[in-house]
Formats: structure tokens, C-alpha cells, sequence
């Protein structure tokens, strides 16, 4: 069954070969879906014959979000944390150990809730592929428990036992990283393709981290790091090192470790909620931009330091505080993600691709950062299924 989706006023492509610019834009685009991939794009006086067809009525059109950075197997809240915050109070990693508690308590069924809320909740913004971790369990059983549900729902799926040292190892750290290397991380590795870990001052040094993404290695997972997130510190420099797919956060870089994202094939992720929400200095992605290191953007949704699962936001943001065009910041989060998580499926039309996209509202792309707080997301499809 094809269906074309004709009349979008300009595409993003993500492809210069299909179009003007490195957005490999298309002005009065048709996109033909066959089964859950793209079969055909160009104008739309070309378009071939196909069994149905949407008319776009002149939105505008582009990739599915992929939102590589998300928490999203949690319970409970922390209002009162932010409230403080706002107050005066400054973040600290330790603010973890409130939803490790109530993600404990919770029923799988409770988790899984909460899940799929937010995953429908981040479709109506326009994301088709959502990364997310485990990190709030913090014993083999929860965090196991948290990657088998994380891998029921999402696409990408990221073991973070290495969140924070876990309440019942305070005074032996490194008897905790033993056991997130060890008996863990055994029975994590089946559920997740990805090793992460918080590098950071409250959380793991450089060691510990590089113990964590080795010995995920070896169990056949690939390394991504919070790294740079409150402060300086060596987890960009060990993501490069380790060929880790992501470095997360790059909030307080030296010349040194954007040289590093510039030269290597380690994709840097931006975070703005995080920023935003935590009141926090600004990630400087001009910098990393102008030194030729790759992009991601991402939300890094979770209930402590980003409690937002939009895109749209994440792309205002860059684009207001960050040195962003609104160009970069789509690229960013559409192909940027699909760098982040290796991906050549996603992220960018192209024939052959995964049928994932939206519409907006709005003449143009461009409107994500022009009109923030809107929601311009009208359409989307995902692997071919018009899902809004
Ligand atoms: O990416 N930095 C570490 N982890 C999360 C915060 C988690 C939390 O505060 O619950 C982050 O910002
Ligand atoms: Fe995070």
C-alpha cells in the first residue's frame, strides 16, 4: 500500500543531493511511503501514482525528531526539588537518589505507565526515535527490570547502572562499580545496546567511568557518557578515547576536549533542558559548530534536571542561547540524533529511509525557533503509520 503525501510547501531532507543546502531543502515536496519506508521524494507535479494521498495543504515538512537523551523508566516527581531551585537552591547530582527511591517502590506496571506516557507524550512533539536509560534502579533487579520495560517501548535502550553510586555503597564505592561491571551488568547486557555513565564530581571520576564503558565493551555494548555536564572534568576526553558513539552535555569544555569532539567521530550532545531547568550556563555549540565537531541535540527528559520531552523547545533554545541557526538546531535534532545513536535509517528523507516524519503547522522549519512555545507539530508518521 503507497500513500503520498503531496503539497508540503518546503521539506527538510537532510540530504544536499535531494535539495538546496545542507538541509536538502524541497519547496512544493511530495513524499511516497511504501510500507514503513520512503519509496519516493521529489516535487510534487513529479510524484509517481500511488494508492492513496494526503494533501499537506502547504505545511511544512521534515525528519522525525530522534531524541537520543532520555530517562525515561522512572516514578514519582520532583517538584519540590525544582521549586527550591527556583528558590535559589543549585542542582546537584545527588537529587537521583529521591526517584531511585520511588522507582524502587514502583509496580513494573507503574513504570510502564509512566513510560508509554511520556513516549506518546514526545510523538505529539514530532519525535520517531527515542533513546532511553535505566539509571533510577541502581540494584541488578531494578535495573534489569527497568531495561526489559525501556526495551519494550523504545527504539534505542542505554544501560546506566553507573548513575550515581546506589545509597546502600556510599562508604565503598568502588564496590559498587564492581557490581555494576560484574553480576549487573550481566544481566543488563541482553536488554540494551548501550553502556553509559555519569562522569562528574558527585557521580564517577575518570577511572571508575573508564572501568564502566570497558567492561560494557566487552559485553557488546557501545559506549555514550555524561560528560561535562556541572563541570571541567575527563569525561569528553574519555568519550573521544573509548569511541564512544556520544559525548552528553559538553556544558563546561576546554579548547582541549572540543578539539577532541572535533577530531574524532564522538557526536557532542547538547542538552538545553538541562541548562534551562537547572538554571545553568548555556552549552556553547557555536564553538563546537565553528571547530567542526558533529551536533546532537536532545531533550534529556527525566524528572530531576529536564522535565521535557520537546524537541521543538530544545531547538528554541539552542537557537536563542546557544549560537545556533535554526538550520543547525533542526539538523541537530534530526540527523544529529541519528549520529548519536549510529543510525543511518533515520533522521534524514531519503528513498530507502524509515517513513518517520511530521508536519508543522507553518510554512517552514524555521518556525520551530521563530514561534517557541507553539505546537506547530499538526502530522506525524512513523515507520510508515500515520501516528498523529
Ligand atoms: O542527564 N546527569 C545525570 N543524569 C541526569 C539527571 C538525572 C536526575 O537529576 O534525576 C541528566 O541531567
Ligand atoms: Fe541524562
Amino acid at each position: 500500500m503507497s500513500t503520498a503525501i503531496i503539497n508540503i510547501s518546503s521539506l527538510v531532507t537532510n540530504d544536499p543531493s535531494l535539495g538546496e543546502g545542507p538541509l536538502g531543502l524541497i519547496r512544493d515536496a511530495a513524499v511516497v511511503i511504501d510500507g514503513d519506508r520512503i519509496a519516493w521524494i521529489g516535487e510534487t507535479s513529479k510524484a509517481p501514482a500511488t494508492d492513496n494521498a494526503v494533501d499537506a495543504e502547504g505545511r511544512a515538512g521534515l525528519p522525525g525528531f530522534v531524541d537520543s537523551h532520555s530517562h525515561l523508566v522512572f516514578a514519582g516527581d520532583r517538584t519540590a526539588e525544582f521549586n527550591a531551585r527556583m528558590s535559589g537552591r543549585s542542582y546537584s547530582a545527588g537529587g537521583i537518589r529521591t526517584t531511585v527511591a520511588a522507582t524502587r517502590a514502583a509496580t513494573d506496571e507503574e513504570l510502564e505507565a509512566n513510560l508509554v506516557r511520556y513516549l506518546r507524550e514526545a510523538l505529539r512533539q514530532g519525535t520517531t526515535t527515542l533513546e532511553t536509560k535505566s539509571g533510577y534502579g541502581l540494584t541488578t533487579h531494578d535495573e534489569a527490570r527497568a531495561l526489559r520495560i525501556a526495551a519494550a517501548h523504545t527504539d534505542e535502550v542505554t544501560y546506566l547502572g553507573a548513575h550515581i553510586v546506589a545509597p546502600e555503597f556510599a562508604d565503598d564505592p568502588e564496590a559498587y562499580v564492581a557490581l555494576v561491571t560484574g553480576e549487573m551488568l550481566d544481566a543488563c547486557a541482553p536488554h540494551a545496546r548501550w553502556v553509559d555513565v555519569f562522569c562528574e564530581r558527585g557521580a564517577f571520576d575518570g577511572d571508575q567511568a573508564r572501568a564502566v564503558l570497558e567492561a560494557g565493551r566487552k559485553r557488546g555494548l557501545t559506549p555514550r557518557v555524561h560528560a561535562n555536564q556541572l563541570g571541567h572534568g575527563p569525561g569528553v576526553q574519555l568519550a573521544v578515547e573509548v569511541g564512544a558513539a556520544s559525548a552528553d552535555h559538553c556544558t563546561h569544555l576546554t579548547d582541549a576536549d572540543v578539539d577532541a569532539l572535533a577530531s574524532g567521530d564522538t557526536v557532542a550532545t547538547l542538552l538545553p533542558g538541562a541548562e534551562f531547568s537547572t538554571r545553568a550556563q548555556w552549552p556553547n555549540a557555536r564553538r563546537l559548530l565553528d571547530a567542526g565537531a558533529t551536533v546532537a541535540l536532545s531533550t534529556d527528559c527525566n524528572p530531576g534536571s529536564s522535565f521535557t520531552s520537546s524537541m521543538p523547545f530544545c531547538i528554541a533554545l539552542a537557537v536563542r542561547d546557544m549560537g545556533m541557526t535554526p538550520d543547525e538546531a533542526v539538523l541537530a535534532a534530526t540527523a544529529g540524533g541519528a549520529a548519536a545513536l549510529r543510525r543511518t535509517d533515520i533522521g534524514r528523507l531519503t528513498p530507502g529511509a524509515r517513513a518517520d516524519l511530521a508536519l508543522l503547522d507553518a510554512p517552514s522549519h524555521v518556525h520551530l525557533a521563530y514561534r517557541p512555545g507553539v505546537p506547530l507539530v499538526s502530522a506525524v508518521w512513523r515507520r510508515g503509520i500515520r501516528a498523529l
